[in-house]
């Protein structure tokens, strides 16, 4: 598949260099590519990908994957032209500079993303775990949870494939309107890895019987 990743951090980076060794066809956006960031990044990368700015990466990918600070995204999504048709995968939160969400349980940010991103078919996924997960998602014989909501099926179907490709057990948890649980889920894992101390290799899991 053809994906663009905008924001090549933490999640970005590590969902990027994942998908290209997997054998994805994958293009980082960003804004400075002289950055010795990105060259670190894509020299990490055992396979190839590359790098452009962000208009042309969004532009030539069927998947744009939005790994930005909150406050980025609006921007990013008025690009509009380069959107229409295209899954957006929204992994991120709309955090606030007090450690909490700046957008409550009457809406979230993938809704708000969908409402931006008008003609896009946008999906909630890799927000609700940390980074550390996302390189390695395996706990022994288990595997951690990635929940993923939306409104379109085969978008949805797409980005779990994506997912299990990463080695996570995937869980649909709905439309869009499941971010407003998907986003305070984040801020519970934040919460118990670095408030609680347990570290960045925790993970949740859905049990079924
Ligand atoms: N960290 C986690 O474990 C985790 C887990 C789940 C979800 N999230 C969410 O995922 C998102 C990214 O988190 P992160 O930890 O990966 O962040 P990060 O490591 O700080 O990386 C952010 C990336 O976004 C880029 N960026 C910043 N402002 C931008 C702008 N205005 N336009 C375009 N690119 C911009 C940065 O590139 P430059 O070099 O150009 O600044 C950088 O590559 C956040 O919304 C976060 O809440 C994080």
């Amino acid at each position: 598949m053809k994906i663009g990743i905008i924001g090549y951090g933490n999640v970005g980076g590590t969902l990027g260099r994942r998908w290209a060794e997997i054998g994805h066809d994958v293009t980082f956006g960003v804004r400075d590519k002289t950055s010795p960031k990105v060259t670190e990044l894509l020299n990490k990368i055992t396979t190839t990908a590359n790098a452009t700015d962000i208009d042309s990466a969004m532009e030539q990918s069927d998947i744009i994957v939005l790994a930005t600070p909150w406050d980025a995204v609006k921007d990013i999504l008025s690009k509009n032209d380069f959107i229409t048709n295209k899954i957006i995968i929204d992994c991120t939160n709309p955090l606030s500079n007090t450690n909490g969400l700046t957008i409550g349980t009457t809406s979230s940010g993938g809704e708000k993303v969908s409402m931006w991103a008008d003609g896009a078919k946008v999906v909630k996924a890799f927000n609700s775990t940390g980074s550390k997960n996302m390189d390695n998602p395996k706990y022994g014989d288990d595997k951690a949870v990635m929940f993923v909501c939306g409104e379109d099926k085969e978008a949805k179907d797409i980005t779990i494939k994506l997912i299990e490709e990463l080695g996570f057990d995937s869980v649909d948890a709905g439309g869009i309107i499941a971010s407003r649980w998907l986003e305070p889920l984040a801020m519970l894992w934040i919460n118990l890895a670095y408030k609680q101390g347990m570290g960045q290799n925790i993970a949740f899991k859905l049990m079924k019987r």
